[in-house]
């Protein structure tokens, strides 16, 4: 168990951001890290994932733009994370398992290559993020767009085939069934999305570490992690 204690200037940003492709297991090791350092845990996909779910409950079509501001300013009022387990809500529904669906991952890395649309989730983000003291949050372009100024950045990546089986894996704990080369494919596709929209592509920030989950349980990461936070004089670490 380690045993960490702050090292923060008051005026230095208490954020650790996570980016990488779906399933590189991102949000289960912000999750480890959060919780070893104390500090909130943010999986900012979620915000993203709840604008669809709204959006396909409604029927909307992607031009209506009125109705997509609508659901952001609602989102911006009622969404709610809890940090300690990630389970997502909107006002007082629970919407945790509805938006882990294929559909609404699918609807939401379309929604996500919208100008527009992640403009205006941007201050969502931060929001979240920034009225706590000390954050590990989880995206795509948290070191590139979000938080540039983040103290530490890290990159994650595993093999598609690698990040497949986490997805069937978790789907199955959700009680879905799915078939691995159609979750592969929808990787796949995702992927292609993520990594070719001309606003806040998925890539590394260019002071970000690089560390690949392929081979890699998620505590060794997650410790891996905590020695760079350490290295980077974000937080002291008396025994490891
Ligand atoms: O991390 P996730 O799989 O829950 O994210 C769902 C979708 O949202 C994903 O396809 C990409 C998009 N997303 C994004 O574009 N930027 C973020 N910061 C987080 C998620």
């Amino acid at each position: 168990m380690l045993d960490l204690e702050n090292n923060f200037s008051e005026n230095k940003l208490k954020v650790i951001t996570i980016d990488g492709p779906a399933g590189s297991g991102k949000s289960s090791v912000a999750k480890i890290v959060a919780h070893k350092l104390g500090w909130i845990y943010v999986t900012t996909g979620a915000i993203y994932r709840t604008l669809a779910l709204l959006f396909h409950e409604s029927n909307m079509k992607i031009t209506d733009v009125e109705h997509i501001e609508r659901f952001i300013s609602f989102i911006s009022e009622r969404y709610r994370q809890e940090s300690s387990t990630g389970r997502v809500f909107i006002g007082e529904r629970e919407i945790s398992h509805e938006i882990k669906s294929p559909f609404v991952s699918e609807l939401s890395s379309i929604l996500a290559q919208e100008d527009f649309i992640r403009k205006r989730l941007l201050p969502i983000q931060r929001k979240v993020v920034l009225n706590n003291s000390g954050a590990v949050v989880d995206g795509r372009d948290m070191g590139t767009v979000v938080f540039p100024d983040a103290p530490l950045k890290i990159f994650l990546t595993a093999s598609a085939e690698e990040r497949a089986e986490r997805r069937k894996k978790e789907l199955s704990q959700n009680g879905q069934n799915a078939d691995i080369k159609e979750i592969l494919r929808e990787i796949h596709e995702r992927d292609e999305r993520d990594l070719n929209r001309t606003l806040s592509p998925l890539k590394p920030a260019v002071d970000a570490f690089s560390l690949d989950s392929t081979c890699f349980s998620q505590e060794d990461i997650a410790n891996k992690i905590l020695q760079l936070a350490v290295q980077k004089d974000l937080i002291i670490s008396r025994e490891f």
